[in-house]
């Protein structure tokens, strides 16, 4: 495989900070980011935006490098991961670049083959779906297994400015566990709640070993740069509430507990997004997150109402980006509508941004919400 990347430039982007007065205490120190203010709850000039799945292909710079190597490829070689994690930032001038890699890399260094079938998506193709195989499943030392993505964290978090923060991530356990026990994406996740009916005991020591592996993951990224840390609970809500309590939530509390113990006052804000879960909202602080990033089945403000108030992030559902500019306009203006007024706030999308989304209504967002 022969990559032509060099290494990423410095961006510069138009400062995001608002104008403080002199006599403001807090003119002194530099503030933090716009995303880790409102992460934290704390007031903001406007809500910072960025969207998941930002780097991707519908990026044409994405699928000129996708063409020269596999998925893979391209997240083994820091260059490159720094350089398709930063395209988004420089062309839509988003708050916040996300570190390029995946969710099922971990499992990868957990001992699961794993494949990216070109247009089949990602595939473990050697699935567990018994108590022993749970058992052979290994630890591993992030800075040994993954030090690409932590370098890409590193080159991406030296390319930016200050005030725009690099974020890091990883599978919610529940959500790993899924892909580990199908093997692959699938619509009604039938081994994994035939094993969690036969086999309770295993499926909750398969979260909590998940759980215990994602822990030195998400803070190894800390450690590497990453200002803030999202959870992806993709699959959660196709649990029942019940089932929610009994064989996710542990390990989301597993995760944020034991990031937050080892990082102490270092901690960066801590972000669960959970997809499907607005029958049990009021829930999800009892995970440990300090922020919680939702899809579009609520408004933002409701959501937020739910959730006691934390911090959200969110909503738009990403198919609204396939309509009319104006349309996409309208729609961002409503969601941000629904949360006027309140801090914590964080602009997204309720899913990951969509093969084939024109990139002319990720800026129409982008700018809708920056002049909001
Ligand atoms: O958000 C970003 O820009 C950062 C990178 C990122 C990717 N995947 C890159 C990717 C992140 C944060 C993820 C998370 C992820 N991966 C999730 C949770 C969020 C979600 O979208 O639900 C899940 C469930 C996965 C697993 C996964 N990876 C699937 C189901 C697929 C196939 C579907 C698809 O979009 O192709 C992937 C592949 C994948 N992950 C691609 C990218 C850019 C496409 C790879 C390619 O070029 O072929």
């Amino acid at each position: 495989m022969t990559l032509t990347v060099s290494a990423p430039a410095t961006v510069h982007l138009p400062s995001h900070r608002p104008e403080l007065h002199a006599d403001d205490a807090r003119a002194a120190r530099p503030s933090a980011p716009l995303l880790v203010r409102a992460l934290r709850g704390e007031p903001t000039p406007r809500p910072p935006v960025w969207l998941m799945r930002q780097a991707g292909r519908y990026l044409p710079g994405y699928r000129a490098l996708r063409s020269q190597a596999t998925f893979l490829e391209m997240c083994r070689h820091p260059a490159v991961a720094a350089e398709v994690t930063l395209e988004p930032v420089r062309r839509f001038g988003v708050d916040a670049a996300i570190v390029f890699s995946d969710i099922l890399i971990p499992l990868a260094a957990m001992g699961m083959p794993l494949v990216f079938e070109e247009g089949g998506g990602p595939r473990l193709t050697k699935p567990l779906r018994d108590a022993r195989s749970v058992d052979a499943l290994r630890g591993f030392c992030p800075r040994r297994s993954t030090s690409s993505i932590l370098d890409a964290i590193s080159l991406v978090r030296a390319s930016l400015p200050e005030d725009v923060p690099v974020i890091g991530f990883a599978g919610a356990p529940f959500t790993l566990a899924t892909y580990a026990v199908e093997g692959r994406t699938t619509k009604d996740l039938v081994h994994v709640k035939a094993l969690l009916r036969r086999d309770p005991r295993t499926m909750k020591q398969l979260v909590a070993r998940l759980a215990l592996s994602t822990v030195p993951y998400l803070v190894e990224q800390a450690r590497a740069g990453a200002r803030a840390l999202q959870v992806f609970d993709t699959w959660a809500g196709a649990l029942s509430r019940e089932d929610w309590e009994e064989f996710a939530l542990p390990g989301l509390r597993t995760v944020f507990g034991g990031v937050r113990n080892e990082l102490g006052d270092a901690c960066p804000p801590l972000v669960l997004y959970s997809k499907g879960t607005s029958a049990w909202l009021e829930l999800l602080p009892r995970t440990g997150a300090d922020a919680f990033s939702v899809d579009w089945r609520l408004p933002l403000g409701a959501a937020k109402e739910l959730l006691g108030g934390c911090p959200v992030q969110g909503n738009l559902d990403p198919t609204t980006l396939f309509a009319p500019l104006d349309v996409v306009r309208a729609e961002t203006r409503r969601m941000l509508d629904s949360v006027r007024g309140e801090t914590g706030v964080v602009a997204n999308l309720g899913h990951g941004v969509l093969v084939g989304t024109p990139p002319e209504a990720v800026q129409a967002f982008v700018d809708e919400v920056k002049a909001s």
